[in-house]
């Protein structure tokens, strides 16, 4: 028998042992959520009545004060009985979609940069989402799952497109690099997470990516020039080394075809990019009032930190910034 879960006007159905974040996504019901892993704290939520199993919910994430007033992380809390909550802080542009669990056939396996694959997956239904989301990919063979954003925009609802970065033994890594095989039947979990591109806006915009995090960028990017394809868009990509950077030829060829859109490719270790140094300085260095500009960070912790510091050097309004933190998981 399923429990009831109540948040403001949000009434749903919650499996035991299924969590209050994925109730309420599987619903359709939006609630705040970034890393679905306990260490953001996005999807922190008061309970009014009832019981939960905390889980794992790490105190540097929910500390014992929250505790004690009775707040849960969603993403990690499962239902002991019907539950209330408050109702959640909602964010603007966050995505809506139902949270679904679809199939997915590996299409195509791709060297792309050092260390990095692309792998594009078939779904056999379409799995809507917001440009900046992920998904989570069951590993074939195990229970464990990981975490990719969608590189592609939302239009190709069919196409799951995933950069994947290797990580010394982990299983993920293993799979993708190892094992994995075109024809292989993947199971797929999502949209998760509040990174979302706003498709009504038509101001410039500044996107600073680490690494893989060029993938839900290059989602926003592709998803806004289709939308205004005269749009000013400036994206910045940061890596250590030449052989880490990718998608070059086909990013320079957008840049062609739309005279608003800047690719700026920054490696901090050796000289040959656009940049030679981090992202944060090249941006700085070329944008002396971002007043107007949306902006969308994606890479680790401190990269995100050192990027938000630059936006706002450069005035932009905290609150057209949007950032994905993620820890790179094996
Ligand atoms: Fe729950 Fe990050 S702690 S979404």
């Amino acid at each position: 028998m399923p429990y009831t879960l109540t948040a403001g006007t949000g009434v749903v159905p919650c499996e035991p042992g299924r969590t209050v974040l994925e109730a309420f996504l599987r619903n359709g019901n939006w609630m705040p959520n970034s890393c679905n892993q306990g260490t953001c704290g996005t999807c922190k939520i008061k309970v009014l009545d009832g019981e939960l199993d905390h889980r794992n919910s790490p105190e540097e994430t929910l500390t014992a004060d929250e505790l004690a007033a009775g707040f849960v992380l969603a993403c990690q809390a499962t239902p002991r009985g019907d539950v209330v909550f408050e109702t959640p802080a909602t964010e603007e542009s966050a995505g809506t979609h139902v949270l679904r669990d679809v199939v997915a056939t590996v299409a195509e396996v791709r060297d792309i940069a050092a260390d990095t694959r692309k792998v594009l997956l078939t779904a056999d239904e379409p799995l809507e989402f917001s440009a900046g989301q992920y998904v989570e990919v069951t590993v074939p063979g195990t229970e464990i799952r990981r975490q990719y954003s969608l590189a592609n925009p939302p239009s190709e609802a069919k196409q799951l497109e995933l950069h994947i970065r290797r990580q010394p033994g982990g299983v993920a890594s293993e799979w993708v690099f190892e094992r994995i095989e075109v024809g292989e039947r993947v199971a797929v979990t999502g949209p998760y997470g509040d990174f979302t591109f706003d498709p009504d806006g038509t101001g410039p915009i500044a996107l600073l990516g680490g690494g893989t995090g060029l993938a839900p960028l290059e989602a926003i990017v592709r998803q806004a020039l289709s939308l205004v394809p005269d749009r000013q868009i400036l994206l910045y990509h940061g890596v250590r080394t030449c052989a880490d950077l990718y998608d070059v030829d086909f990013l320079r060829e957008l840049e062609t075809r739309h005279p608003g859109f800047r690719y700026i490719t920054c490696v901090s270790r050796e000289s040959g990019g656009d940049h030679e140094g981090y992202v944060t300085d090249a941006f700085l260095e070329d944008v002396a009032s971002a007043k107007e500009f949306t902006g969308y960070i994606c890479g680790s912790e401190a990269f995100v930190e050192a990027s938000v510091k630059a936006f706002k050097r450069r005035r932009m309004s905290p609150r057209r910034i949007r950032r994905e933190r993620f820890t790179p998981a094996g």
